[in-house]
């Protein structure tokens, strides 16, 4: 039977005090709304409806891949209006229809297996947990072991209140249902809203089935509500990954202080230092050791490469027993050969660097294709923009920049060529020569230091 799947993300999420749309809020670097459209897409679905109301622009400008349809709620009357947005595009059929909900990221592919098998036996069927401190949602009311209604926690009477079943939202009954009931939902409560769960109450009154799948462990259900509630759940994740990366043998130093915005893939004998952040893909070799306040984003990173501390490493590649940093900035396109070393304040952008080449202090290079057992010495510069284009630079192999040498592109230095320190080369330097730009040294001796006057002392 065909699957439909309709994601509610139309509250404005009052709660988070924020501007930009709740769903868009970013855990473990992925908006809210990308975890619970992930899930939703592997099981495989006929057609996934998202409702909106705010943020349309940014919502589809940050989902532009989304291939369902987006349903816009005018104005947000409450759960059950928002999944009635939809009835338009259902067919009145038995086919199933799960309704998730932007705010809750955690909800896992089997879960919802699970849901979809114990909904064969009933009309609908709730996803409920049992939390210790219940407050803020809706409770299931049962009688013996039949589930009644819910009542919503603004709703609920004392008595009610200390029900520590909850409802995470998650359920799945069928169109049809959908079709003949949302539209005799009542905002006749405390919040004047259309809620989606007096659905129970109208489904029970029509002599019609409803029984639950309950969590176990209810983080999964957590619903994100405010800040405090987004933190909890990225502290959550990223203890996961730490255990995730502890077991494979990563020793990481502090697993509480390491960030993983993505997919992190480790050989053995990794070590990580505290505070390191990892976005995007990133692969680690055999032996890497990862120095403190490291920030690596979509990088491949040979075996036993060393990236010293305060290092950050863009969209690179770099080769086996290379040493980086610290204080290294390595920006997108960099690809180094083996035993590489890349020091402090340097600048590397769109390079290709040979095996062995040495690049220690303070130096850009950009644009430039650079040989085997280079040295380049301290404050060397790459002009590679003239205002209005980028031009290569291509150094040969065991060439030796002088330091504090300007290298003016388009340029070539020959292999084994060795330039003078200070120097500025606008041309191309011959291979196996010294060449270097000679500027006269002269000293004034007429000349005195300035002396402070009484306008300047401040
Ligand atoms: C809802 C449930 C509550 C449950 C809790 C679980 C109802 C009435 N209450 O309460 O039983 O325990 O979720 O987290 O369903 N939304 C819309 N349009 C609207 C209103 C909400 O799209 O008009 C969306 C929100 O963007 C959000 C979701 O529905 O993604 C839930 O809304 P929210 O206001 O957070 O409901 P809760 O008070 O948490
Ligand atoms: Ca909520």
């Amino acid at each position: 039977m065909p699957l439909y799947i309709v994601i509610l993300a139309a509250g404005q999420g009052k709660r988070m005090n924020a501007s930009i749309p709740k769903v868009l809020q970013p855990l473990a670097g992925k908006p809210l709304i990308r975890w619970v459209l992930a899930t939703a897409e592997t099981l495989n679905p006929e057609h996934i409806f998202i409702i909106y109301g705010h943020g349309r622009e940014r919502l589809k400008a940050e989902l532009n891949d989304f291939t369902g349809t987006w349903i816009e709620q005018l104005d947000q009357r409450g759960t059950g209006h928002a999944v009635s947005q939809v009835l338009s595009f259902l067919p009145n059929t038995p086919d199933p229809v799960l309704v998730l909900y932007g705010d809750v990221p955690f909800i896992s592919f089997p879960t919802l297996q699970s849901l979809l098998t114990a909904k064969q036996q009933a009309d609908l069927t709730l996803l409920t947990a049992i939390l210790a401190d219940p407050h803020g949602y809706g409770r299931i009311i049962r009688e013996e072991e039949q589930i009644l209604r819910i009542v919503e926690q603004a709703d609920a009477s004392p008595l009610e209140q200390a029900i520590k079943e909850i409802n995470s939202g998650i359920l799945v009954t069928e169109a049809r249902y959908l079709h003949e009931f949302l539209p005799e939902l009542t905002a006749h409560n405390e919040q004047q809203e259309l809620y989606l769960t007096d659905l129970v109450k109208l489904v029970r009154a029509a002599n019609l089935s409803v029984n639950s799948m309950t969590l176990d462990d209810a983080r999964e259900v957590l619903g994100i509500n405010t800040m405090k509630d987004l933190a909890q759940a990225e502290r959550h994740w990223q203890r996961y990954c730490a255990e995730q990366l502890m077991a494979k043998g990563v020793r990481l130093v502090d697993p509480d202080r390491l960030d993983i915005r993505g997919t992190l893939q480790v050989g053995r004998d990794v070590v990580i230092e505290p505070n390191v952040i990892i976005s995007g893909n990133v692969v680690l070799g055999d032996g890497v050791i990862v120095g403190a306040n490291t920030v690596l984003h979509d990088s491949k990173i040979a075996c036993r490469v060393i990236i010293n501390p305060n290092s950050v490493i863009e969209s690179s590649t770099i080769g086996p027993d290379c040493v980086i940093g610290p204080f290294a900035r390595l920006r997108p396109g960099v690809v180094l050969g083996e035993k590489c070393r890349v020091g402090n304040f340097v600048e590397l952008k769109k390079s290709v660097v040979g095996p062995g080449s040495k690049i220690n202090h303070l130096t850009y290079v950009g644009d430039a294709t650079i040989g085997e057992q280079v040295t380049i010495g301290a404050g060397t510069i790459t002009c590679n923009y003239d205002g209005i284009n980028k031009h290569p630079t291509v150094i040969g192999d065991n060439a030796f920049i002088g330091s504090g040498t300007q290298l003016i592109a388009p340029i070539t230095i020959g292999e084994e060529a060795t330039i003078g320190a200070g120097s500025t080369l606008r041309k191309d330097a011959p291979p196996k020569q010294l060449t270097l730009t000679e500027r006269k040294q002269l000293t004034i001796t007429s000349w005195r230091r300035p002396i402070k006057t009484e306008s300047s002392a401040n």
